[in-house]
C-alpha cells in the first residue's frame, strides 16, 4: 500500500476527520517509530504509528466473514435499520474506502456474508466470470419436485426481467422440503425466484452455508470472525 499522509492515514481509517487529526498532533496523542509525531504530511509506514500509544486499527484493509442473523439489511442507507454494519465497531462506518458487503443477502436471509473495504475483491467474489459457488439451504413450501434438478442444472431457467437464463445450478433434496442449491452467480432474490420460477414453490426459510471454500463452522448468528486478506480459500 502506498504510504499515505498522517492526517490522511487517520482519517481513512475512521479515526477522526483530516482536521481533528492535525488537533490530535498538535496535543502529541500520535507517535511514529516511538517519537511524538507533529507533521501532518509526514507519511509513515502504517505500522510504526500510533495513537495514544495504540496500533492502528487494520491499517492494511479488512476482511470479515459474518454470521448474518435474519432481520438485518444488507444497505448502508440508515432508512433500512437495522444494518449488518450495526454488528460492526462503529468506527469501522467511517473508513475509506467503505466497508461494505460482498453481494447481498437479503434482509430474511441468514448465513454467511463476507465484508471487506477491498474493492478489487468485491468485484473478483461477485463477478459471475470467477464462478465462485455459493451454497444455500432452502426450506419450502412444499415437496421437492424431483424434475427440478436437472432443471437447475440445464441453465435454461429463465427469472422475469433477466437478460439472459440462469447459469446451471446444483440442487440436492437433503429432505421432502429441504434443498441444497449451489449458484455460481448472485442475480436479485436468485434462490426464491428459481424455485418460484420453476415450480410455483415458496421458500420459506434461507441460510447461507458456504462461500467458496469457506463456511460458517461454530460461528454463533451475529458473529463475525476476521479472515487474512490474502487467504487461501478466495
Ligand atoms: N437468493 C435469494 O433469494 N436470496 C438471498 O439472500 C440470496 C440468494
Amino acid at each position: 500500500m502506498t504510504a499515505r499522509r498522517l492526517d490522511q492515514l487517520l482519517s481513512s481509517l475512521g479515526y477522526c476527520s483530516r482536521r481533528d487529526a492535525r488537533d490530535w498532533l498538535k496535543a502529541g496523542r500520535i507517535s511514529v517509530a516511538g517519537k511524538v509525531a507533529s507533521d501532518p504530511g509526514l507519511k509513515p509506514a502504517a505500522a510504526a504509528v500510533r495513537i495514544d500509544g495504540e496500533p492502528l486499527d487494520h491499517p492494511e484493509g479488512l476482511l470479515l466473514l459474518l454470521n448474518k442473523p435474519l432481520g438485518l439489511t444488507c444497505s448502508h442507507d440508515l432508512r433500512e435499520a437495522p444494518l449488518v454494519y450495526d454488528l460492526l465497531p462503529p468506527r469501522w462506518r467511517d473508513r475509506n474506502p467503505v466497508v461494505t458487503t460482498v453481494g447481498r443477502l437479503d434482509k430474511e436471509t441468514s448465513g454467511l456474508l463476507l465484508l471487506t473495504d477491498q474493492t478489487d475483491l468485491v468485484h473478483r467474489l461477485t463477478s459471475p466470470k470467477h464462478k465462485v459457488p455459493k451454497i444455500y439451504h432452502a426450506s419450502l413450501d412444499r415437496d421437492l419436485p424431483s424434475e427440478l434438478i436437472p432443471l437447475f442444472a440445464a441453465g435454461t431457467l429463465q427469472l422475469d426481467g433477466e437478460e439472459s437464463p440462469c447459469a446451471p445450478a446444483t440442487l440436492r433434496q437433503i429432505s421432502p422440503r429441504l434443498a441444497e442449491v449451489t449458484l455460481i452467480e448472485g442475480k436479485y432474490h436468485q434462490v426464491r425466484r428459481m424455485f418460484a420460477a420453476a415450480a410455483g414453490l415458496t421458500v420459506t426459510a434461507l441460510h447461507r452455508t458456504a462461500f467458496g471454500n469457506l463456511t460458517l463452522g461454530d460461528l454463533a448468528p451475529g458473529a463475525y470472525r476476521e479472515l487474512s486478506l490474502d487467504s487461501p480459500d478466495l
